[in-house]
């Protein structure tokens, strides 16, 4: 019996891995993808999740509208880093998949009736999971399982100088998310500069396959560009890393954090610290410490040997 596992996602170049490594596991039922505005625009996340079901030859997977703004502060995104279109501007035809109209936060919350005990993997801003929280206060007891990506416990940033993308995007939300007891894995930014693959080792594995050769190796060569021009060695795999944790979970060892988000509007608004005192606050999390590369890579090469329907 596949799990079920409900997808939330700002649908970059990173996520586009991600969500290609769940849909490529036979242990896994994506049931639902929903949407959020975060690296790029809602529409463009919305066309980007489409066509990443279309490059995997995927089934017809439901895939929701969600938040096209944080709960209180003003967009912002990362379309520096993912290009315009959020899937590096390699400019693929238009998916004629159909969009469904039931709002994101509504449908987490149904799908997550619908499926008991399934794997919540939010990607981006948590924008849509704090509304579905704030719909059914009861989500965290209907699901099994919550892995996200994001936050920064030890300080290093990236949106803004002490906080990672997804929270500073929306501190609100995440803040909500981490009081209501969703308890979730947390794979943040530092584990992830902790563990880059380096650029020929990426270069093998998107070789080694369709789906490589044809969509996760094109997406990402505008970044491997402005990467190496800066004299970077390889690539950080933010999202993967936590959709790794889903399908392999030995490939992380966790601890238990009592983790807070700031909300202010100071210079470290975003920032997610852990409790460390020698008697901390109860946990709200587990944060993923360590990663097994040679697992994660594994994972990453099964999915670029996948086909792909932008060729063999
Ligand atoms: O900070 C990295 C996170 O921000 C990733 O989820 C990436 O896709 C962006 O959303
Ligand atoms: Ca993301």
């Amino acid at each position: 019996m596949a799990r079920p596992v409900i997808i939330d996602t700002d649908c970059g170049v990173d996520d586009a891995l991600a969500i290609l490594m769940a849909l490529v596991d036979p242990a896994i039922e994506v049931v639902g993808i929903t949407c959020v505005a975060g690296n790029v625009g809602l529409g463009h996340v919305v066309r980007n999740v489409a066509t990443v079901c279309d490059a995997a030859l995927a089934p017809a997977i439901p895939i929701f509208r969600g938040a096209s703004r944080p709960l209180l502060m003003a967009p912002v995104d990362a379309a520096s880093v993912h290009g315009s279109d959020g899937l590096g501007d390699v400019g693929f035809a238009p998916s004629t998949r159909p969009i469904e109209r039931e709002p994101a936060a509504a449908a987490l919350v149904r799908l997550a009736r619908a499926h008991p005990g399934a794997t919540l993997v939010p990607l981006g801003p948590l924008t849509n999971i704090a509304l579905a929280l704030a719909i059914e206060p009861e989500l965290p007891q209907l699901l099994g399982a919550t892995v996200l990506m994001g936050g920064a416990v030890r300080g290093t940033g990236n949106a803004a100088p002490a906080a990672e993308f997804n929270i500073y995007a929306d501190p609100e939300a995440a803040a909500l998310c981490f009081a209501r007891g969703l308890n979730p894995v947390v794979l943040d930014w530092d584990l992830t500069l902790a563990t880059p693959i380096a650029w020929p080792v990426w270069d093998g594995l998107v070789a080694g396959g369709p789906l490589g050769r044809h969509f996760i190796g094109p997406i990402n060569t505008r970044l491997r560009e402005r990467s190496l021009a800066r004299g970077g060695r390889g690539i950080n795999l933010p999202d993967p890393k936590a959709m790794a944790i889903v399908l392999d979970p030995a490939v992380a060892r966790l601890e238990p954090a009592a983790l807070a988000v700031d909300t202010g509007w100071s210079a470290a608004r975003g920032m997610t610290t852990v409790d460390r005192r020698w008697h901390p606050a109860p946990p709200n999390c587990h944060v993923a410490t360590e990663l097994d590369l040679p697992r994660l890579l594994a994972l990453v090469e099964r999915t670029c040997q996948a086909a792909c329907a932008f060729g063999t």
